[in-house]
Parts: structure tokens; sequence; C-alpha cells
């Protein structure tokens, strides 16, 4: 008899190719051995909850039909609505976008949101769309899916390539089937329509804010650490940014044209405006291309993966030259490569803890929509660090007391509070 874990595995996804969610059911079963008498409900994280794929028609600006296929999963509501973003990627499928809502349950519990898991995604590259043809196709897929989401029901908000633009068409697009303005029905909406002051940034924030906890544990000097970025969007390009100005060293940038490398480190404002310019950090003068394989190799203080899932793997985590990983991106490193770092020392602070910034202002936005009442800038960025800090402390506890990584930490956190819910709420009927 295999010895491997065996998961009941939906008939929609093939065992073979199982992608992401493969990924977390692994994360899943290192928890378990953690859950104590609660392991009895675990077999709720392994299933989303619901799981909706739609058909997206618009007419393209030459008058042709294209279709996209669209998807929103709740993977758990047991703590709250659903909540998690919306990307528009040619490569996202049914097993991306539920591994990606899994982690919002993970990471919504982690740093104690009242909220569950979702998120959603169309199968498309929004770049060959123009302005017009993506409202078509946002606001179509907002209506599909607009029987499952609401205020109160699951939340949507920004990820990869969408921005606030996007969530505007959504709430208006909810808006107007519902017959009535609900500003929170999104979150990362652009500030005249009811979202946060410090939205945009907070993810990147609370990345920066994580690392300097991690770095106190782990005795580096943050003001004058080396830093490497791999993605320089929302949250990479902010991050850098806050490390930049504390004084550290950002020596590399990977982005979807190329890696760029300047052991002197990098003038990042100059950089972001590049980016701005030419869509990528390729090309940028003050700087020497690198192989992007290279990048990986580079001796750092802090390496922030801040684009895709995969991107630390088995074949480059046992290069990693960094002392402290800060996972900006969801999901970018494999479970095979978690451990070949953790056998080199390398120090992770995981995706659910590191990212969480943005969910947690989301949050700060939803319920100031609810209250029609706003808050200042400097409040809100005042409790996100306090929120970071706090689930930090909370994480990092555990890891030591169970002398487990803050990965392995973190889902026993978060997996106790989702399967305590659980079990207080009792099944239906
Ligand atoms: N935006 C948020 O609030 C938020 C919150 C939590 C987690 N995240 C996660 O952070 C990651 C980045 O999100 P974002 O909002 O910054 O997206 P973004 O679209 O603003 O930026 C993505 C960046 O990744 C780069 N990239 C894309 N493909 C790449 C490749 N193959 N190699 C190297 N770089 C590549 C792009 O060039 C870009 O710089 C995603 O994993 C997302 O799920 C985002």
């Amino acid at each position: 008899m295999s010895d491997k874990p065996t998961h009941a595995l939906p008939s929609y996804l093939d065992a073979e190719h199982l992608g992401p969610w493969g990924i977390y059911l692994q994360q899943v079963d290192r928890v378990t051995p953690y859950l104590g008498p609660l392991a009895r409900w675990v077999e709720t994280l392994k299933r989303p909850k619901r799981a909706l794929i739609v058909d997206v028609p618009i007419e393209l600006d030459n008058g042709s039909i294209a279709h996209f296929e669209g998807y929103r999963v709740q993977h758990n509501t047991s703590r709250g609505p659903g909540k998690g973003g919306v990307r528009f990627h040619q490569d996202v499928t049914l097993s991306e976008v539920m591994a990606l809502a899994a982690w919002m349950s993970v990471k919504n519990a982690a740093v104690n949101l009242p909220y569950g898991g979702a998120k959603g995604g169309i199968r498309v590259d929004p770049r060959v769309l123009s302005q017009s043809e993506l409202e078509r196709m946002t606001r179509r897929y907002t209506s599909e899916i607009g029987v499952i989401i609401g205020p109160s029901k699951d939340i949507p908000a920004p990820d990869v390539n969408t921005n606030a633009q996007t969530m505007a068409w959504m709430m208006d697009t909810y808006s107007m089937n519902e017959g009535a303005t609900a500003t929170g029905v999104v979150t990362g909406k652009p500030i005249a329509l009811g979202g946060s002051l410090g939205r945009v940034e907070a993810t990147g924030r609370g990345v920066f804010v994580t690392a300097c906890e991690a770095a106190r544990d782990r005795n580096v000097d943050v003001s004058t650490a080396r830093v490497i970025v791999q993605g320089f969007g929302n949250v990479g390009g902010t991050a850098a940014r806050l490390f930049h100005e504390t004084g550290a060293k950002v020596i590399a940038v990977q982005d979807h044209t190329g890696t760029v490398y300047n052991p002197a480190g990098l003038d990042v404002h100059k950089l972001l405006s590049h980016v701005s310019q030419k869509g990528g950090v390729g090309g940028f003068s003050a700087a020497e291309a690198l192989d992007n394989a290279q990048f990986w190799e580079l001796e750092t203080e802090f390496l922030i993966p801040a684009a895709l899932e995969g991107q630390i793997n088995e074949a480059n985590a046992g290069k990693v030259r960094a002392k402290i990983v800060v996972e900006g991106a969801n999901g970018p490193t494999t479970p095979i490569a978690d451990d070949i770092l953790r056998e080199n020392g390398v120090y992770v602070v995981p995706d659910v803890l590191a990212n969480a910034g943005g969910v947690t202002v989301s949050y700060f936005e939803w319920v100031q929509d609810f209250s029609s009442f706003f808050w200042s800038e400097e409040e809100i960025n005042n409790r996100l660090e306090r929120l970071m800090r706090e689930a930090y402390a909370a994480v990092s506890q555990m890891a030591k007391e169970h002398n487990v990584t803050l990965r392995t930490a973190a889902f026993i956190v978060a997996c106790t509070r989702i399967l305590q819910a659980r079990q207080v709420r009792g099944l239906y009927p």
C-alpha cells in the first residue's frame, strides 16, 4: 500500500496534473498532525465549498465574438463571507483559482480577519484587449458571477492584471443588477467610489513590515541589507520602494521582461518610472542585464518573490543564497523547495502571512464602506502595521513551540481557527 496521503480528489481535476491545488493539499497534510481533535474536520479544507465556472462572451472591437473562461471559487466560508482577488491571466486554471481561494481562507484566518477564502479569474491575456473590450469582459464576468458575490457573501478585490478600474466596473455592474449602489461588493476600489486610502500600497507595505519583523528574529539590519525582488508590480514595486527608502540596497529586480542588476543598489524610484513608461524593467540603463536563472543565485539578505506561483522550486531552491525569503506572491515556493530552503537555513516568511497586508486594508475598506465613515491614511497604515506585527508574533511563537517552519505554523494557527468555527457551527442540516 502506498504511504502517500490519499485525497478524495474531485472528478473535475486531473490527478496526474494537480497544479497549485496539489501544492495546497500537501500543505494541509503537513499541518494535519498538529490539529488535534479538530483533524476530524480536515477534509473540509480539502475541497472548495463552491466552484463556479462561467462563459464570458464579448463582442470585440472588430465585430467578432470572443469567449473567455471565467471562475469564482469560494473555498471556505465558515468564518465569514468569501474574500479574495480576481486575476486576469492567460494561464489561469480551475486548479489555480481553487488553490488561491484556499490560501485566502488560510490567510484571512492567520491574520484573524472575519472572512472565509475565495478567488476568481479569467483565462485571458488582458494586454491583447482594448480598454473597452476589457470593460465589456469585466462587466459580463461580474454579471455571470453575480449570483454568488455580494457585500455579505463574497467580496472580490484586485489581483494580477486587475486594478482599481477593474473594481469600479465590477462595483458598477453589480450595483446596476441589484438596483442599488453597493460599494461593499468589492474592495481595492478608486477612492472616489469608497476605496480606502493606503489600499494600493498595502500588500507591499505588509511585506515590508513582516520582513522587518523577520529581520529582528534573524539579526539582520534592514537599513544595510541587500534585497532582490521578482515581480515589480503592485506588490514587488511597493516593497522594493519601502526597502529602498529605509536605506536597504535593492540590487536586482526581475519581471516578465528580464532581470536588472546593480550591486551598488538600483535607484528604485527611477526604475519605477522606467517601468511605468516601458512596461517592464528590461532596458533600464542604470543597471546591467542579468540572466534570469542567475537572479536566484545572488547573495542577499532578502529575496522577495512577488510575481507568480512555483517560482522557487526543486530546480533553483538549492541555489538560493538569501538569508530571508519574504513571499509577496501567492504560492511562490513549492513544498519540495520549502524543504530544501529549510535544510539550507533559509528563513521563509510565508505568503499567507507576508502578503496579508492587502486583504487587511481591504477589510478596513469594507468596514469603512459599511459605516460610510472614512479613516486617514496614517490611521490605516498604523492599524495595518499593528495587525501584521501581531500576526507575525503569533505565528512565530507557534513555530517555536512546535519547532516547525513559519508556513506550517501559519497553517496551524489558521486551520485551527477555521475548523473551530466549522465545529461550533456544526454541519447543516
Ligand atoms: N495586489 C495585491 O494586493 C496582492 C495581495 C496579495 C498577494 N498578491 C500576489 O502578489 C503577486 C503579484 O501581484 P501584483 O498585484 O503585484 O501583480 P502585478 O500585475 O501588479 O505585478 C506582477 C508582476 O509580476 C511580473 N511577472 C509576471 N510574470 C512573470 C514571470 N514569468 N517572471 C518574472 N516576473 C513576472 C510582472 O512583470 C509584474 O512586475 C501575485 O502572486 C498576487 O497573487 C497580490
